[in-house]
């Protein structure tokens, strides 16, 4: 069986550094937010998995029925020798890509220690000639990727660029674009625009697996950091944005509340109902990605969706 490589790219305590600073940010500014990336620790990625199973989150199954009926195609027009996956949690979907691929070294890119272990043990078990080096990364901050053969395909999958803001983005889809050399490829998957009803009931499932991923950010908090936040004191809400074409995941004080963090030295008033964004998730349009593509530098060369239309995966190439 071909080794694991397991790298952190950060020393494990530039994360808490990363935490106290967001937290600190986020919690004393009007409105409150706290970014995504925090919903990950081992039980937050055990919390998204079980999300991607529910009846109401199309996201996955529509990009996963897309991987399976073109990633032959992917991996004609590509000839990708290493697949950079940022963000890539459990690797499931991309099980399909790295099948069609004739690859030397697969590399995943996630915050979540534990999603990136558990996905580079089963990888390699099941296919031993398959290099996996796994970066232990924050994909908004700079990354040092390893020397690896190219030609390279970036993978961005699940609608995860959604979560960066419009100018989060720009700066994030050119940073990708520094990673690649003229001919390299990105894969992004990106959610559409579409009927209000269908993307909210995505963020606001019946069974309540989202509301508690998104309460999970609370226990990250006080677990990390001391903090004293009940999570049952506050609501899951997730709302449509028609103006800015985004989903925002937010949670409402049930009632008016002083939190403490003491690692911060930090006492954070709530008002009754006053809500905290945890999460904008983006739905695009296809002239909109062309556009921010081509602004980074990626040209796109195709653009395919599922049969319903609901999602869409691009692959665009590096002038
Ligand atoms: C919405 S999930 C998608 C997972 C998987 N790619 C899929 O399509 O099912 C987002 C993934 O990105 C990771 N993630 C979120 N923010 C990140 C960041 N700033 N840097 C690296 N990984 C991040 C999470 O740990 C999680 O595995």
């Amino acid at each position: 069986m071909s080794p694991f490589l397991l790298t952190r790219t950060l020393p494990e305590d530039a994360t808490e550094a990363a935490l106290r600073g967001d937290v600190l940010q986020g919690l004393t500014r009007t409105p409150k937010t706290l970014p995504p990336k925090w919903f990950y620790d081992a039980h937050g990625s055990e919390l998204f998995e079980q999300i991607t199973e529910l009846p109401e989150y199309y996201p996955t199954r529509a990009e996963r029925e897309i991987l399976v009926a073109r990633s032959g195609e992917i991996a004609a027009a590509t000839g990708a020798r290493t697949l950079i996956e940022l963000g890539s949690g459990s690797s499931e979907k991309t099980r399909h890509l790295i099948d069609a691929l004739d690859l030397s070294t697969y590399v995943p890119v996630d915050v979540s220690e534990s999603a990136l272990t558990q996905a580079g043990h089963a990888l390699i078990a099941e296919r031993p000639v398959l290099q996996v080096h796994a970066l232990i990364a924050d994909f908004t901050a700079r990354l040092a990727l390893p020397d690896t053969p190219g030609p390279r395909l970036l993978a961005f999958l699940g609608g995860t660029v959604g979560n960066l803001l419009p100018v989060e983005r720009a700066a994030f889809l050119a940073s990708v674009r520094a990673l690649l050399s003229p001919g390299d490829a990105l894969l992004l998957g990106t959610d559409l625009v579409k009927d209000e009803n269908v993307l909210v009931r995505a963020y606001d499932d019946a069974a309540g697996v989202t509301a508690a991923f998104n309460k999970n950010v609370l226990s990250v908090v006080d677990r990390e950091l001391g903090a004293d936040f009940d999570p049952a004191a506050f609501d899951h809400v997730a709302l449509w944005d028609a103006e800015n074409e985004w989903i925002e995941m937010r949670l409402r004080s049930r009632t008016a509340q002083t939190v403490k963090i003491p690692a911060l030295d930090l006492a954070v008033d709530f008002a009754a109902g006053e809500e905290l964004r945890t999460e904008v998730s983006a739905k695009f349009r296809k002239e909109g990605v062309r556009a921010e593509l081509s602004a980074a530098g990626l040209d796109l060369a195709r653009w395919w969706t599922d049969r319903e239309g609901r999602f869409a995966l691009s692959l665009s190439v590096a002038r």
